[in-house]
């Protein structure tokens, strides 16, 4: 890859990997044919599909379309190779729960993040009457009957929300969730169990009410549009400036992101395919705080300190969500990023180019975060261990390559 001239025309957003999982998670809470649309074509994709396989489902997976037909029982058991592979595995939990009173999940492990518990996915399940041992690295649960109840968050944490939601649609009584996280891949999955037959309510707010139903059944969904790879190219459009239409993007589902970049110069507006984003040359930096949805996601960071590292001025941007999440800076360092980390918050100081080098992936936002800082580097830059990339973009290389820049996908031997 190497500096690029402004990138201009269309981008197709693909489906949400981040709802997309979920629902693919939730289709074990009915037996039947379910259907999903607008699904990425993304690894990520696949190891759910393999989870879905090894419990006994049948997943033809063929992007943007996706078909899973789930038996009336199934083996619940996440093991570890998959769960190793994938930490979003842990919303198998509530669904497994719910439907066949038991399940035996690996414990996920650490990552870039730093530390990410489940203990909150744990104690709400256990106020709907699951109870849980861990041995062995996985963790067993059980639960003869769930009942509704109500639970409040400590945080709003997504994963929580979404094993919560989709254990209670399932117990007997009312449940309610309250410091729900709101964000929209959220608000996507109650959409899909309420189509299923189940009683959500709230969704996309702080308080979720579920009254739960006796069955589901399965049905046909189109995936919500992936705002973190809409995040991406907005992100690399501020890098090289110029005009593109991010073709399905939700700017309602961005709202303080667009409000930052507009801070920063760039003009987001929706129109009928999606938004239309226009860049000058250069953005002016801002201070970022990463905070739960509706806040500037944790998702976006990574790409936002490369957008910074090419504005014009100092950016101060604090972490807010997750302890670690730096490490990918000092490969931006590499690429001659003036960067200075202090804690949770890092210190990016604008530079007019950045020189490309050769730099690691170490997960997929900040893989994402490399490819876009060397569209602002002066020569070639070589990001490897893109699989990380691949875990959740669908294509990022074609559809950049389709807008202006100078980018290619080589396989190494
Ligand atoms: C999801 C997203 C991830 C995004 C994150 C925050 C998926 C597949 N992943 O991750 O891309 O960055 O939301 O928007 O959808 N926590 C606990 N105990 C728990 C659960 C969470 O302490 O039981 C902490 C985590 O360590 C973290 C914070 O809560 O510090 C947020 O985590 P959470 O919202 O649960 O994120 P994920 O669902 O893991």
């Amino acid at each position: 890859m190497s500096r690029s001239s402004g990138l201009h025309g269309s981008v197709p957003i693909s489906g949400a990997k981040n709802s997309v999982l979920k629902l693919m998670a939730a289709t074990l809470l009915a037996e039947g044919e379910f259907v999903l649309r607008n699904v990425p074509n993304i690894a990520d994709v696949g190891i759910m599909a393999e989870l879905l396989e090894a419990m006994g489902a049948s997943v033809e997976l063929a992007p943007p379309v996706c078909r899973i037909s789930v038996p009336r029982e199934v083996t619940p058991e996440a093991p570890y190779e998959l769960v190793e592979q994938m930490r979003a595995s842990i919303v198998v939990l509530g669904p497994l729960l719910a439907r066949f009173g038991r399940a035996r999940v690996s414990m996920p492990g650490g990552d870039d993040f730093g530390h990410r518990p489940v203990d909150m996915h744990l104690a709400g399940l256990q106020e709907l009457g699951a109870t849980f041992t861990t041995e062995h690295g996985y963790i067993q649960g059980r639960a003869d009957h769930l009942t509704g109840a109500d639970v409040l968050l400590e945080y709003p944490s997504v994963g929580a929300t979404e094993n919560l939601l989709m254990a209670a649609v399932l117990a007997k009584g009312t449940t309610v969730i309250d410091n729900a996280a709101r964000e929209p891949e959220i608000a996507d999955l109650a959409a899909f169990l309420n189509h299923m037959g189940a009683n959500v309510s709230g969704a996309a707010t702080s308080t979720i009410t579920i009254e739960g139903v006796e069955s589901l059944v399965p049905v046909e969904h189109s995936v919500v549009p992936d705002r973190i790879e809409a995040a991406t190219y907005l992100a690399a459009l501020g890098v090289a400036g110029g005009e593109l239409t991010l073709v399905g993007a939700r700017a309602d589902h961005m709202e303080m992101l667009v409000q930052k970049l507009g801070q920063m110069g760039m003009s987001v507006t929706p129109n009928d395919e999606g938004l239309i984003a226009i860049a000058p040359r250069r953005l002016t930096s801002v201070d970022v705080a990463t905070l739960p949805y509706p806040g500037v996601a944790s998702d976006y960071k990574p790409f936002i300190v490369s957008l910074l590292a090419l504005s014009d001025g100092v950016g101060i941007v604090t972490e807010n969500i997750f302890g670690g999440r730096f490490g990918y800076i000092d490969e931006l360092r590499r690429m001659g990023a003036d960067i200075r980390t202090e804690g949770h918050h890092a210190v990016v100081r604008g530079k007019s180019q950045l020189s490309g080098a050769p730099v690691k992936a170490i997960d997929i936002r900040a893989g994402a975060s490399l490819v876009v800082a060397a569209l602002g580097a002066v020569g070639e830059t070589v990001v490897s261990n893109i699989d990380h990339i691949d875990r959740g973009y669908d294509d990022l290389v074609g559809k950049l390559a389709a807008v202006g820049a100078n980018i290619s996908r080589s396989v190494l031997s």
